[in-house]
């Protein structure tokens, strides 16, 4: 269905390269009657995601700035920090913005993979893109959960198409934390441990696989559940050296059985993303020396070490945030980071992480559209065990 309206031009107050409206009088009359083509998931303010979630319809993009790119979006995740930042409990300031009718909104998304549809001269120029180039997002929270959108040149990265939509979709948050975290804190070397928990996360996967890759051998806990034998079979068939349960953590003879595997070569890296009282459990795992990365607090709780553990294990404990690595890091680093994680999918070391894709179809009323994107939240609460991508097509 084709709908005209009186649309005001997209505008954005975040610094996405859309030029003013005032900079293009003659563009502004065209754009009152450009059709909504685009579509985007946004909130406008802070909830549970299956609450406050809606999607809107905004027009097409005028032509990018000289220093832009019009790009659409292929795949997009959903992530948890994304649910983090709709409820409001995530540490990021998110620019509100104007898209066709609906002001002060917050457009959905940080990671995802897009097309480049038109490129600005200058970005064509000095960053070599062209139309039909896959990109990923190298600047935080774009507003992926979207159809189209107009970024800056030098906040796209160029991604190759023979890795596929969903190792492009996926690439830029959970295979670099896990890269970065084997890589930047303890200097491991074949053969040593590495102890995680949350290891059937998409973040742990990747910790099993490029750890397998780099010939760092894992001990993975993961929650018990009907199916452990099942888990355990696909973590190791990842390349998982021994995957418990946090159960095991209360079983001395247990414990006395891992060490027992450690075999006297006491891990000297253990991987966090859960936090609370079974962490506290895995660290008389650890040897000498090790140092607790934290980079993620799914069970909501804080975590307790005990004082003895810095004073007679000379414990070493900090936080990892991807986020906070680019914010450090410069395109060339950013850039180099993704050619490695790249050259480990072509060396089919890293799977595509198990998903879910959810396409938001064009031909949909913004009223069936909201209603999709908060059932699919809702399942993601629930825990959907995959990770969910999505597709947000044009407006038909
Ligand atoms: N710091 C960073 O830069 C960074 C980067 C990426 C991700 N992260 C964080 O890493 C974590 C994993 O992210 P992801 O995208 O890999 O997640 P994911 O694929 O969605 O998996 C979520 C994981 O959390 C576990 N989990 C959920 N609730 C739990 C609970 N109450 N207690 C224990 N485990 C629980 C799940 O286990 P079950 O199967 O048992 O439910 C699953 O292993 C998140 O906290 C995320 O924010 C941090």
């Amino acid at each position: 269905m084709l709908r005209t309206v009186n649309s005001p031009v997209l505008r954005l107050s975040r610094p996405f390269h859309i030029p003013r409206v005032s900079s293009l009088p003659t563009r502004k009359l065209a754009t009152t009657l450009r059709r909504l083509a685009n579509r985007a998931v946004v909130y406008s303010s802070n909830g549970e995601p299956s609450s406050v979630l809606s999607t809107i319809s905004y027009p097409d993009l005028p032509p990018p700035p000289p220093d832009g790119v019009n790009v659409e979006f292929l795949l997009s995740p959903i992530n948890p920090a994304d649910r983090n930042l709709v409820q409001g409990v995530y540490p990021v300031k998110k620019q509100t913005e104007t898209l066709g009718h609906s002001s002060g909104v917050y457009v959905g998304g940080n990671e995802g993979l897009a097309i480049v549809k038109s490129v600005g001269e200058e970005a064509q120029q000095q960053f070599g893109l062209k139309e039909g180039d896959w990109v990923v997002m190298g600047k935080q929270q774009a507003g992926t959960w979207s159809s189209e959108r107009c970024v800056g040149a030098q906040d796209v990265i160029k991604v190759p198409k023979d890795i596929g939509e969903v190792h492009g979709a996926t690439i830029t948050v959970n295979p670099p934390t896990a890269y970065n975290m084997l890589r930047d804190f303890v200097n491991l070397k074949e053969g040593d441990w590495v102890l995680q928990n949350g290891a059937n996360s998409a973040v742990g996967e990747a910790v099993i696989q490029i750890a397998a890759h780099r010939g760092l051998r894992t001990i993975n806990f993961v929650r018990n559940r009907t199916d452990i034998d099942g888990l355990k079979q696909h973590l190791q068939s990842l390349g998982g050296t021994h995957v418990f349960t946090y159960d095991d953590l209360s079983d001395k003879s247990t414990i006395n059985h891992i060490k027992s595997l450690i075999g006297g070569s006491d891990p000297k890296l253990l991987l966090n993303c859960v936090s609370g009282k079974d962490t506290t459990s895995m660290l008389r795992l650890l040897g000498a020396d090790a140092t607790l990365v934290s980079y993620g607090a799914m069970s909501k709780q804080p975590l307790s070490v005990p004082t003895s553990y810095f004073i007679f294990k000379n414990l070493k404990t900090c936080g990892f945030w991807q986020s906070r690595w680019y914010n450090e890091h410069s395109r060339e680093e950013r850039e180099a980071l993704m050619n490695a994680i790249v050259d480990i999918i072509r060396a089919g070391k890293l799977r595509e992480p198990e998903h879910e894709t959810v396409t938001i179809p064009g031909s949909t009323s913004d009223e069936e559209a909201t209603q999709l994107v908060r059932e699919t939240m809702r399942k993601v609460e629930d825990g959907a065990g995959r990770k969910v991508l999505l597709r947000v097509e044009n407006v038909e």
